[in-house]
């Protein structure tokens, strides 16, 4: 299990990567305020960095602190590191909200490039150990273990990106949300969204508990409780059967 899994982490995830390099480019053309937006630039400029850290200020529509990396921006997103950016100051009327974006895409990219980093470390350390967890280092075990929900965290904050990104349109430059947005009453919104929280969290509770249940009793443990209540089953049958 053990190997498949870290065997598929290690190869998927630089595919996703890959992926979302080219989902970015695509952005680019199509939608370039959410890109500005995903990159905190506020001023059209040539080289714009790679911001690792900014404050994304809606109000005063600028950066009120940043930490970047010179030209970097411009470099990946044109492959040219005194291309132009143009930035969200260009775009009047059509702003999203930009740190919920800036963050997303941050918290995306960041969890990516953790599950890159533990998967292939994983990977080697697990085939010079010879694919037997209990000769993992227990905090590599915590780390895996911690790494369960990073796949959809990064989904989420991808969705997040995509979606707050898009605003105020429903459709780029088109239809605006505000004009189609829903009559159902806010009330009724929320319930539905209780109840789908609530059979989520069951769900999750379940998972969790059949993965300790599993975790915890050898799979040859399993196998004999399966194939035992299958007997059960199967005599109750025949005795159901010799009855009628
Ligand atoms: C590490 C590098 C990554 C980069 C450069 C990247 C890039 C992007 C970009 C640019 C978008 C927004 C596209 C748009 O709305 O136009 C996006 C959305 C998304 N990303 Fe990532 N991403 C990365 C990692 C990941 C990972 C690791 C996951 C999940 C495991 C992920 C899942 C998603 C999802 C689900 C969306 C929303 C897609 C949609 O609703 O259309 N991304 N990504």
């Amino acid at each position: 299990m053990l190997r498949v899994g870290l065997t598929l982490a290690a190869l998927l995830i630089p595919l996703q990567i890959f992926v979302g390099d080219l989902h970015g480019l695509n952005t680019l053309e199509h939608q370039p305020q959410k890109v500005a937006a995903m990159e905190g630039v506020w001023e059209t400029q040539r080289g714009a960095p790679l911001l690792l850290f900014a404050i994304p200020d809606q109000a005063s529509r600028s950066n009120l602190a940043a930490i970047g990396i010179p030209k970097l921006a411009s470099f990946i997103l044109k492959h040219d590191v005194d291309a132009e950016i143009r930035g969200l100051n260009d775009f009047p009327g059509a702003r999203p909200p930009v740190a919920m974006v800036f963050w997303s895409f941050r918290v995306m990219v960041g969890v990516g490039m953790l599950m890159l980093a533990v998967s292939w470390v994983s990977l080697w350390l697990a085939w010079r150990r010879r694919w037997q967890p209990e000769r993992l280092p227990r905090l590599l075990l915590w780390v895996l273990a911690g790494m369960t929900f990073s796949g959809w965290v990064a989904t989420v904050a991808g969705w997040y990106v995509t979606e707050i990104g898009r605003q105020p349109f429903v459709v780029f430059g088109l239809v605006r949300t505000a004009d189609v947005a829903s009559t159902v009453p806010a009330p009724m919104i929320a319930l539905t969204l209780a109840l789908y929280v609530t059979v989520y969290l069951a769900l999750l509770v379940a998972y969790v508990a059949v993965l300790k249940y599993m975790a915890e009793k050898p799979e040859d443990v399993i196998q004999a409780d399966a194939l035992e209540r299958a007997q059960g089953r199967a005599a109750e049958a025949l005795v159901e059967g010799g009855r009628s």
